[in-house]
This record gives structure tokens, sequence and C-alpha cells, in this order.
């Protein structure tokens, strides 16, 4: 941590720096392929969130109900694309967050039962131009600590004025009760000095037993309730 005296000279040279004609020209050079990739990865967003818009249509008119509840997305901000970056041991530099970090473009469907998240991320994939790079099963394998979600890193066209990119794209599927556990437990876990750590840990990985005990006999009620009389 910097005292005010150190961040009184940072700003002051900054400051001095960016009144330079010539710095500013490269900060704004600098930046443009910056602003450019953000700008792709906010397309590749638009292109698979309409996927799912589409999928959820035409399966809401052949099944009478949603299967998605909601769709969630985000962009990575600047900050945690520096803290990546310098996590992972890369230098900072437009090709190095293009080539090396797969959670730029988030989307995070959250849908009804888990059968639904097997079905959409089964007819997503089907479609012809997007390619999995990597799937990882929290739900079939839950982490130690309960965390249950089917993670997708995808890779999906964008159609700019003059070319075709590929750009990759995070989706996470999640049941309602998966994803409020998650975005509990995100909360708790980051509230700092813990001192009731373990005891906190044990009645997560509870809740999240409870969380999908209850998915499993929700998802049996919404059988029963489609069954048709004989
Ligand atoms: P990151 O570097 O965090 O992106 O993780 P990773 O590359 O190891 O990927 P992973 O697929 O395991 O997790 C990616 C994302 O899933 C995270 O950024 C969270 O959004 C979510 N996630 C993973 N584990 C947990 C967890 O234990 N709790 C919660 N609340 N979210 C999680
Ligand atoms: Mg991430």
């Amino acid at each position: 941590m910097k005292n005010s005296n150190d961040k009184k000279l940072i700003e002051n040279f900054f400051r001095k720096a960016l009144s330079n004609q010539d710095v500013k020209d490269f900060v704004i050079e600098y930046s443009q392929p910056y602003k450019e990739l953000m700008s792709y990865y906010r397309c590749a967003i638009m292109e698979v969130e309409t996927k799912f818009n589409v999928l959820n249509e035409e399966l809401s008119i052949l099944y009478e109900r949603n299967p998605i509840e909601t769709i969630k997305t985000r962009l990575k901000s600047p900050e945690s694309i520096l803290e990546k970056l310098e996590r992972k041991g890369f230098s900072l530099s437009v090709e190095n967050i293009e080539k090396n970090i797969y959670d730029i473009a988030g989307v995070r469907v959250i849908c009804s039962h888990p059968s639904d998240i097997y079905n959409l991320s089964k007819a997503f994939l089907a479609q012809d131009d997007i390619t999995l790079i990597k799937e990882k099963d929290y739900i079939k394998s839950p982490k130690p600590n309960g965390y249950r979600s089917l993670h997708l890193i995808v890779e999906t066209p964008i159609f700019l004025h003059d070319k075709k990119k590929s750009m990759k794209v995070e989706v996470q599927f999640r049941t309602i009760s998966m994803d409020w556990w998650a975005s509990l437990e995100h909360k708790i876990r980051y509230k700092k000095d813990i001192v009731n750590r373990e005891i906190i840990d044990q009645e997560m990985l509870a809740c999240a037993e409870i969380s999908a005990d209850l998915d499993t006999r929700m998802e049996q009620l919404q059988k029963l309730a489609m069954q048709k009389k004989k």
C-alpha cells in the first residue's frame, strides 16, 4: 500500500506526462486496439445471447414452458484482466489478452432444471458455427466447496464489415438454485478476516447439498406435472 505522499508523486508524474501531446497521442494509439478487442467481445456476447434467446423461444413453444429463466452477460473489467494476466505470468498486451484469457466475454444461462442445462448445452454445441474449446462439468463433479455449474469455453464467429473473426466466450449454465448458492457463497467468501472459516465451509457444503436435492425434487415435480391422463 502506498502512502499519500507516494500517491501524490505518481499522480503528478502522470498529470505532467499526459499534458505532453506526444504522450497523449501514444496513449490514444495504444488504447485503440484494446477498445477494438473489447468491442469484438461485446459482439460475441450478443451473438451467443441471441442463440440462447432463439433456443428459448423455440423450446417454449415445443414444451409449453421456458427452459431459460434469465441470461446474464458481462465483459471482464480492465482491472480483472490486468490481475489475471499478472497471475498467469503474461505481460500486458492486447495479443496476450486475446490469446491467453478465455473469460473476457461471459454469458450465464440460468435454467429451470438440471436437465434443461444439458438439453440447451447440447443444442448450442451442435450449432455448426460453435466450436467447443473446453468443458468443465461441476454438476456431475461438484467442486469440494459444493459449487455446481456447467462451464463451456467456446469459439463463435462475429461478422464484421470486412472480415469474420472468431472470439472466445465463457458460458456458464446454472439452475436457479445453483445460481443463488454461488452468488451468496461469492459474497460471503470475499468478506475479509473471517474467523469462523471452518464452520462456514461445512455449512456452505451442506447448503449446496440441500440445494442439489431441491433441484432433483423440483425436476421430479415438473415431470409429474407433464404426465398426461391415460
Ligand atoms: P478463473 O481464473 O476464476 O476464471 O477460474 P478458472 O479458469 O479456474 O475457471 P473455472 O471454470 O473453474 O471458474 C470460472 C468461474 O466460475 C469463476 O470466475 C466464477 O464465476 C465461477 N466459479 C468457479 N468456482 C466457483 C466457486 O467456488 N464459487 C463461486 N461462487 N463461483 C465459482
Ligand atoms: Mg473467470
